[in-house]
This record gives C-alpha cells, structure tokens and sequence, in this order.
C-alpha cells in the first residue's frame, strides 16, 4: 500500500506535497505573460525554496501588480527569431533550466471569409512548430538539457474544434487527422528533442481555460463577464445564447491555477514520457453555473424555454466516425451581441466610470468568438483524468468557484468593473 499526503490551498484541494528534497531547483517558463504562463509563474513563485530561479521568455514581460517576484526574471525574446540569436540572448543571461514549461501560442487569423479562429490550420501549425523548433534549437546551441520538459497542448488534440468525438477524451486515443492540428508537430519536434538529449518530457492538454490576464488568445471567462456586467447595466437578464442541450453539456473547464499546479506535479513527481489531459476534475455544465453566476451579478438567469426558436449550425467535420456531423442551435451568438450599439455604448460607460483598461470592446470576433464555442458545444467535452489519478494526481477545483476567483482577478486587474457579488453560492 503507498501512502500519499495532499493538501489545500484556498479553493483549490488534492495538492501534493513535495518532498523537502526538491530544493533550488531552476525553470524556464515560455510565455509567462500568457493566459497559462502568468499562472505557471504565480504557482513556482510561491515557493523560492524549491524554485530557485525562473525565467520568464516571451517579447513582452509578464503583468504583475508590484514587480515579478524575486526569484523571477524576464528576458525578452523572440521565437521567430534564428535560434543562435535566442541561444546568444540565453548564454549571455547565464540561463540553466531544470525544468522547462512551454507555452508560447500564436493564433493567426481566420482563414478570409471564415469566422472559425483555428480556420487557418496550416498557419497554425506553421507558425507553432517554429515556436518550439527554434526555442529547441537555442536551447542545444545554448547547452541547455532540462531534466523535463513540459508542453502544453489542449483539448483540439482529440479534434474536438472539428466536430463531435469519442467519449470520456482518453489519452491513449488516436491522432485526428482530418485537418492539419499544430499540436502533433510540436510534441514530435519535444519528443524527438528528448530521445536526442535524454530529457524527458510532459504534454499537459487543458480544455477551456480560466484565468486572468490582460491579454491572451483565448480567454473563456473575460467575456462572460463583460456579458455579465452590461446586462446588468442594460437591466437585462443574463440571457444564455444556446438550447436545452448545450444548457446541459458537460464539459471539463481547465483553470490556469490548478493547470500550473499539475504540470508542476508532472514534471517533479509524475513519471516522465506521458501525455495527460489536464482539468479541473469538477463535475460542469452551464445548467448549474449559469444561475450563480446571475446571482453574483444580482440579475435574473433566463436559461432555455420551451418554444424559442434557434438557428442550427453544423460542424466541419465527424471526428468520431458515426452518427453524422455535431450541431449546435443557437438564439444569438454572444460575438454580435457585443458589437450591438447599446451594449458598446453601455461598456463604454462602465469603462469610464470604473476606469477600466479597454476603453472599447476590441476584436469582438476572436474574443467573444472563444466564449461562443464554450457556451454551445456541439458533444460534452469529458476528459478522463484515470491515467493521471493512478499515477498520484488528485488536484481538484470547483470550476464555478474558480470563475468567480477569475471574475475578481479581472476586476483587480481593471479589465472588467468589480464583481457585485450579490448572491454567492456554491455546491
Ligand atoms: N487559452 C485557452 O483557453 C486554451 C485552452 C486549451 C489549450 N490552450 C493551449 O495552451 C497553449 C498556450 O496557450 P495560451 O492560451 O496560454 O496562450 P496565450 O495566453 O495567448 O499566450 C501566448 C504566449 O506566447 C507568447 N508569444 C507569442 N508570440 C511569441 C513569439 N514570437 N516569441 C515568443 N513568445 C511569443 C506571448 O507573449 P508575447 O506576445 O509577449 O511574446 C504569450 O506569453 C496553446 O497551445 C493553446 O492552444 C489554450
């Protein structure tokens, strides 16, 4: 019988607890600005003992209220860049890495006349293989060989953007190959680099991610809450787009926070070579979030009625091989709402009264577009988290008490008016 000690950090339960022997211990994190970066960072630095170092590599530094923490540091650099000018820019910082976690992400724009913000496939995979190709490169050329190195890839990996696929979202599932996917090319090219080097490595495959950060590609709970707080200022009812069945759809959220506390997990307590979905393991669907979330705003929830009419829309694609293409039925899409004259003038308002950083709603259809497809999924998105359970991860967060945490970072960061909370509650 093995015996495992976990604990508790706020909302968040089923940490590990480490060791003391993990100590002075030094991580690259690429992307620290992002959506998954920023938190990757809050989660090594909290403990300086057994994270020495951390550098921070994007173009951009990371965004935190009172300076990085001590034991970070930023060093602006660009992937697209030659990889001896990055290895140049590593030496020359004295970089060294035990453990490195990946995240840079490109998202190209939609393909022309396409709405779909992964429409441009080939693009995607071009622009993300150069990512990770040239950091692997500079890190040979710079003589750096973590004892891990960590991917982040997601939940298109199963090809759940393509249309309907096999349930629960299993690890040892097949590649989809329908369309071109950058997720297979960047876990060759950190494979290939491993079995070369003798690193190991981790792919962590988060589904929606929840998480605060002024800027990111995708981001599921900034327009929510814009939703959110211009209804309330429009005296409206928090109006949920969809029909009965994606009111009813379980999908698994991913939160940045206990995303970073796994993929901590993974590269210093899990075996390494494995590929694990990565989740907030909390039992999810819009019918029961959507009336909390109402309430913390103090305005009416109005889910599905019987007798509503929806527009239908079909997916590109049947991943799952049976049973025809996924639809989804719709009232309105949350993306041509925002670009509505009252609710444009309505945030314009909130932006001025509460000084918020986005005077005006910006790229509505790539933002708002993220939160469309989580609000109405074609087929649940209901990842297995067996493998890693019987490996020794038992991380586990309420998914909706997250948002709520999220929803109060935003607020905290200025990027949406502070959270009523007028009715909290939780299971
Ligand atoms: N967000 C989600 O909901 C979600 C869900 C599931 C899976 N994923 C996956 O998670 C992975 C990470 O995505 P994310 O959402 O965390 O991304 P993100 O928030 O958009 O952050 C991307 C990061 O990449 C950096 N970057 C962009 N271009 C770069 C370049 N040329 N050189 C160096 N760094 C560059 C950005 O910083 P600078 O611009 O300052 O360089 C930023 O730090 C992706 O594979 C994504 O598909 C995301």
């Amino acid at each position: 019988m093995s015996i495992q000690q976990v604990q508790s950090s706020g909302i968040y339960h089923g940490l590990p607890v480490y060791p003391p022997d993990h100590s002075g211990l030094t991580a690259i994190i690429t992307g620290a600005n992002g959506i998954s970066g920023a938190y990757m960072l809050r989660v090594l630095a909290k403990d300086p003992n057994r994270w020495k170092k951390i550098y921070c590599l994007s173009r951009r530094p990371p965004l935190v209220s009172g300076g990085l923490p001590e034991n970070a540091e930023h060093i602006p650099l660009d992937f697209l860049k030659d990889p001896k000018e990055i290895a140049g820019v590593l030496k020359e910082h004295h970089v060294t890495a035990d453990h490195v976690f990946f995240f840079s992400y490109i998202q190209p724009p939609p393909k022309a006349g396409s709405a779909g913000i992964w429409s441009d496939a080939e693009e995607l995979v071009r622009v993300n293989s150069l990512l990770v190709s040239n950091f692997l490169d500079a890190l040979k050329v710079a003589s750096i060989t973590p004892k891990r190195f960590m991917l982040q890839t997601g939940a298109k990996n199963y090809g759940v953007h393509l249309g309907p696929t096999k349930v629960p979202q299993e690890e040892s599932d097949p590649r989809v190959t329908l369309e071109p996917n950058f997720y297979y090319p960047q876990e060759d090219l950190v494979r290939k680099f491993c079995e070369e080097t003798g690193s190991g490595w981790n792919v962590c495959m988060p589904g929606p991610i929840l998480g605060a950060v002024p800027d990111a590609a995708m981001n599921a709970a900034f327009p929510l809450a814009v939703y959110c707080a211009v209804s309330k200022k429009l005296g409206q009812p928090l109006e949920f787009p969809g029909d009965a069945v994606s009111w009813q759809m379980n999908q698994s959220m991913s939160s940045s926070m206990m995303n970073a506390y796994m993929e901590e997990w993974a590269v210093l307590l899990g075996p390494a070579d494995q590929k694990y979905n990565t989740c907030d393991s909390s039992a999810f669907a819009w019918e029961s979030a959507w009336p909390r979330i109402a309430g913390w705003y103090g305005i009416e929830s109005k889910g599905p009625r019987d007798g509503e009419e929806y527009v239908g829309n079909e997916t590109g694609y049947n991943p799952r091989g049976y049973g025809g293409k996924g639809v989804t039925r719709r009232k309105f899409r949350v993306a041509d709402w925002a670009k509505r004259d009252e609710v444009r003038r309505a945030w314009a308002e909130l932006a001025e009264e509460h000084g918020l950083t986005q005077k005006e709603l910006v790229d509505v259809d790539r933002v708002f577009g993220f939160t469309d497809g989580t609000l109405c999924r074609p087929a649940p998105l209901n990842f297995s988290m067996d493998k890693s359970r019987k490996l020794g991860w038992h991380g586990f967060v309420d998914s909706t008490e997250s948002l709520l945490e999220v929803f109060r970072d935003l607020a905290k960061i200025k990027m949406i008016p502070p959270v009523p909370e007028v009715k909290v509650s939780f299971n």
